[in-house]
Formats: C-alpha cells, sequence, structure tokens
C-alpha cells in the first residue's frame, strides 16, 4: 500500500517537474486510469492531444494511440511507457508489402461485402477501387493513415462515411467495424479481413448464455464484436459512449461487451447499477502492459518516446485532423 503510495507521489511530482499530461485509454489498469488526467476513448484521446498544453504526453493505451498523439502534436514529446504495448489488428494491414495475419478464430460465420485476403496491400485495394475514398480506423499504423484518406472511430465511423462525397468507401481494417457501417449506410462499403481478436472472440452463443444468466440487463455491445453479436445489443457504440448511455438509462444492470477494463469507470460512475462482463477473458493483453512502474519510468527517463517521420507525419495528420474536423 505505501509503496503504491510513494509510486503515485513519485509519479505526480515528476508529472509537475516535465510538465506533462498522462492520458489513459479506458482498457487500462485501474490504478493506471486512476493517475491519469484524462481517461477516454480513442476519439477523445485524439482530441484531448491535440489540444492539450503541455510539453510531454505519456500516453497509456497502445502504439497507433500514442503515434496518432505525436502526429497530432509533433512538437510535443509523446511516450509510450512500455514500447511493446501494440494492437495486432493495426499489424493486419500494410501499405506496400503483404504482411502476415494472425490466425483467424473458428466459427465466424458472417461475412463482409467484400474481404480481400492479407496478401494483398493498400495499395492494391485502392486500385481495384479507383476513386473510392478510404477510411482508416485510428487502429492502424501512421504510414497506413498516411494513404488513407480519413480516420475514423468507433465512436463516428458512420459519420465519417456519410461525409464522403462518395457512394463507394474502403474501409480498413476492422471487418466487424465495416460490418456495422455497412448496415448503418445506404453507400458501399470494401472491408479489410481485420479484426481485433479481443472482440471478435465473442458469439452468439455467448450473448444467449449471459442473458439466460441476466434477463434485466441491457447488453452494450463495442462494434469490434461480430455482427451476430451486434445484432443482439441493445445499444452499440465505443467505451466513453458505453460510459454515456450507462450513466443515462433507468435500468440498473448492463453486460459489458467490451474489454473489461472499462468496467472500472462503468462501476465508479454509476454505484448503484450492476455491470457484468459478456465474457470475462475479454482481456486485451496489450493494453494491460502498462503499470504505474512503466509510467514512473516513462516520466523519470524520459522514454520510450513514439516519433513519426515528417513525411508521412504531414499526410497522417491530414487525415486524422480531417476527422477531428467532423465534430
Ligand atoms: P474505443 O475507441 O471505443 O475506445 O476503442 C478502442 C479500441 O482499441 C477498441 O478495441
Ligand atoms: Fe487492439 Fe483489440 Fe486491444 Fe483494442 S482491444 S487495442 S483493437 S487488440
Amino acid at each position: 500500500m505505501s509503496g503504491t503510495l510513494n509510486l503515485r507521489e513519485e509519479i505526480l511530482r515528476l508529472k509537475e517537474e516535465r510538465h506533462a499530461i498522462i492520458l489513459s485509454h479506458n482498457y487500462q489498469r485501474d490504478e493506471v486510469q486512476d493517475i491519469a488526467d484524462f481517461v477516454g476513448d480513442s476519439l477523445e484521446l485524439s482530441r484531448t492531444a491535440s489540444t492539450i498544453d503541455c510539453k510531454v504526453i505519456v500516453f497509456c493505451g497502445v502504439h497507433f494511440m500514442a503515434e496518432s498523439a505525436a502526429i497530432l502534436s509533433p512538437h510535443k514529446v509523446v511516450l509510450l511507457p512500455e514500447p511493446d504495448a501494440g494492437c495486432p489488428m493495426a499489424e493486419m494491414i500494410r501499405v506496400s508489402s503483404p504482411r502476415r495475419v494472425l490466425k483467424t478464430f473458428p466459427g465466424y460465420t458472417t461475412q463482409p461485402t467484400f474481404v480481400f485476403p492479407h496478401e494483398f496491400t493498400l495499395r492494391d485495394i485502392k486500385a481495384q477501387h479507383p476513386g473510392a475514398p478510404v477510411v482508416a480506423y485510428v487502429n492502424t499504423t501512421a504510414d497506413v493513415k498516411a494513404e488513407s484518406d480519413i480516420c475514423c472511430t468507433s465512436a463516428n465511423v458512420v459519420k465519417v462515411i456519410e461525409s464522403l462525397p462518395a457512394e463507394k468507401v474502403i474501409c480498413i481494417p476492422d471487418r466487424n467495424l465495416s460490418f456495422w457501417a455497412q448496415k448503418n449506410t445506404e453507400k458501399q462499403v470494401i472491408a479489410w479481413d481485420g479484426f481485433c481478436h479481443v472482440h471478435d472472440r465473442v458469439t452468439r452463443e455467448d450473448v444467449l448464455a449471459v442473458r439466460r444468466k441476466h434477463p434485466h440487463a441491457l447488453l452494450m455491445a463495442h462494434p469490434e464484436c461480430r455482427l451476430e453479436v451486434l445484432q443482439l445489443a441493445d445499444h452499440v457504440t465505443s467505451t466513453s459512449g458505453m460510459l454515456r448511455y450507462a450513466r443515462a438509462s433507468g435500468a440498473g444492470e448492463f453486460i459489458v461487451g467490451t474489454e473489461i477494463g472499462l468496467m472500472h469507470r462503468l462501476k465508479e460512475e454509476n454505484p448503484g447499477k450492476d455491470f457484468y462482463p459478456l465474457r470475462k477473458d475479454m482481456i486485451c493483453p496489450n493494453m494491460k502492459k502498462t503499470t504505474l512502474r512503466s509510467v514512473l519510468r516513462a516520466l523519470r527517463e524520459l522514454g520510450h518516446r513514439v516519433t513519426v517521420p515528417e513525411e508521412i507525419g504531414v499526410s497522417a495528420k491530414m487525415a486524422l485532423d480531417k476527422m477531428l474536423e467532423l465534430a
């Protein structure tokens, strides 16, 4: 206890000294969320990173999030406390040389509009659909963003697609987010076959089982879940969208269809309500890598700094700025 207290005190002291801000994604460990200046979903964190006044941003999240902060604020020092905290989905698409994809999970039943095998690259799919703008989920690397027209998050994908003056759009890399977008727009969505291993493992049977256990609970699901899951949900939204929904709802019980780190804020902000995980193993190992110790080390050593080469950063920023301007 006193060890944790000392850690916290030292982090807060160094944070002042460095003129630093700690940003945390909603999936981070409870104690990391608690020490952060701002906790949010990808869209909120991008907005904060682009506007906040500080010299150093300690980004408690995964690599693409810190990279986006570095793109949006090239003159700030952006630190990722755990350099190996990546997002496997962001690794599933490459600009110009194919990348091997992780094994797919069995039992995947629904089919996207178009699925491209992973021996293709982003440039291939663009060449096959000339003129179709590319909407890149923020869960992508900087060079993929730089090659895209506009970014989106789980909170605004439909709004972003609707804003484009084209009837056909390429949506990368999450097939489930693309399915969800296709269900909610008249435009044609060309999907990439990427997925999040944390959300894509959930099946219709999981939903039916948890609903049997908690028949009065409302199901909130993240659009990275399969369409067969989303079709059974009461509300489909980003992580912070779930926080807003639970707060505003008159219901007293909720099933949480996303990474279990979100349970911390849900419970803290709604003391009279009950929250149950859709699956107890919805845990993102990369999001859990960051600890108070690694935050302290980041502040002490000013490591590990995330930077983006200027020629990539300028184009990637245009795609991120276009998304942020929509708000
Ligand atoms: P949100 O933008 O909804 O927070 O999601 C980010 C993410 O990585 C989901 O797996
Ligand atoms: Fe990536 Fe999924 Fe982890 Fe989000 S939860 S960071 S999409 S692996």
